[in-house]
């Protein structure tokens, strides 16, 4: 199967409330670890590549990883997806490159900006068959190339349940990425762990039948933040969505969740196990290789907590 956008999966997620993992990736052996994990649980799949993924791993290589993932598994379904766009430019650039789905974020603008930036992107895009996510409020957490609201202002950046429909009227933009109070990064909350579900019920009523997507929700899983902190790491106070709160999301309109941090987590929990035990270890095929195992394995997990492990054959 070719790489696909995000149409089928979408509408099949939302008709079966489920969502689809959308999974960042900056290198081959995260790359393979999350195909091996949805052609085990025959799931689809979005990859997604950020800014700094393009200038770390350059978007030529990581497309033909990925262009080697789809012919290698014709059952599984895949759409290669720009994460958080932050020009028209760059979203013409990928979806010359050959990208199904492209994100612009404009959610830093004011709202009748982000509008025109959007709509811009969206006649350019369904010209080629390639589906537009748009973001309206936003998240906190700074990543490399994203900059978020601080974990102070976040409750005032949520998305406005009154601005989505004109927003996604005007713009015709495919799916719509909602401020709920999640933030990138393994940082997003510091006392308990909250979700404006409120917020997600309104949007919804507003959007009915309309794909969602919710940023900024690894969970930080505690395996890896425990072995992170015993072999030398330093992340005590990180904390992320429950897993519980993702299931409920993915019943409400999210068909799209995206994790990155937990990728990250994974791999470097087991990297630095190996050191810590094996310090005359140098091979980097006895460290990468059971750090790409255990992304597979946290992946295979969370295709399950999104429900949609078994999903490829009705969302091709
Ligand atoms: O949205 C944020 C993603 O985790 C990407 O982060 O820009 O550091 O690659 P990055
Ligand atoms: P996390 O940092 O929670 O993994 O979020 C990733 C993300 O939203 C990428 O766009
Ligand atoms: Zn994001």
């Amino acid at each position: 199967m070719a790489l696909v956008n995000t149409k089928k999966m979408f509408e099949m997620a939302y008709k079966n409330n489920y969502a689809i993992g959308a999974f960042n990736v900056n290198n081959m052996e995260i790359t393979q670890g999350i195909i091996e994990a949805v052609s085990q649980e025959k799931s689809p799949l979005i990859l997604q590549v950020s800014r700094g993924a393009r200038e770390y791993a350059s978007n030529s290589w990581l497309k033909a990883m990925i262009d080697v993932a789809v012919k290698e598994n014709p059952e599984i379904p895949i759409c290669i997806h720009l994460d958080h766009g932050d020009t028209v430019q760059t979203c013409k650039e990928f979806i010359e490159d050959g990208f199904t789905s492209v994100m612009i974020d404009a959610s830093g603008k004011p709202f009748e900006e982000n509008m025109a930036i959007t709509k811009e992107v969206v006649d350019y895009a369904h010209k080629y068959d390639v589906v537009v996510e748009a973001e309206l409020g936003q998240l906190g957490g700074i990543e490399e190339d994203v900059v978020g609201v601080s974990h102070e202002d976040i409750s005032k950046h949520l998305c406005d349940p009154e601005q989505v429909e004109e927003f996604v009227k005007k713009t015709n933009v495919d799916s719509l990425a909602v401020a709920i109070g999640t933030s990138h990064g393994a940082y997003k909350f510091k006392k308990e762990p909250k979700l404006a579900f409120d917020i997600l019920e309104a949007i919804e009523k507003r959007l009915p039948n309309y794909p969602l997507v919710m940023h900024g929700s690894s969970s930080v899983l505690k395996e890896f933040k425990d072995l992170i902190n015993k072999y030398g790491g330093a992340m005590p106070d990180a904390m992320g969505v429950p897993e519980d709160a993702i299931t409920q999301a993915s019943k409400m309109g999210v068909c799209k969740v995206n994790i990155d941090t937990d990728l990250r987590m994974a791999m470097t929990a087991k990297i630095r196990q190996i050191f810590a035990e094996k310090p005359s270890e140098f091979d980097p095929r006895k460290y990468l290789g059971p750090a790409r195992d255990a992304i597979r394995e946290m992946v295979k997990h969370k295709l399950h907590v999104l429900g949609c492990n078994g999903k490829a054959a009705e969302c091709a």
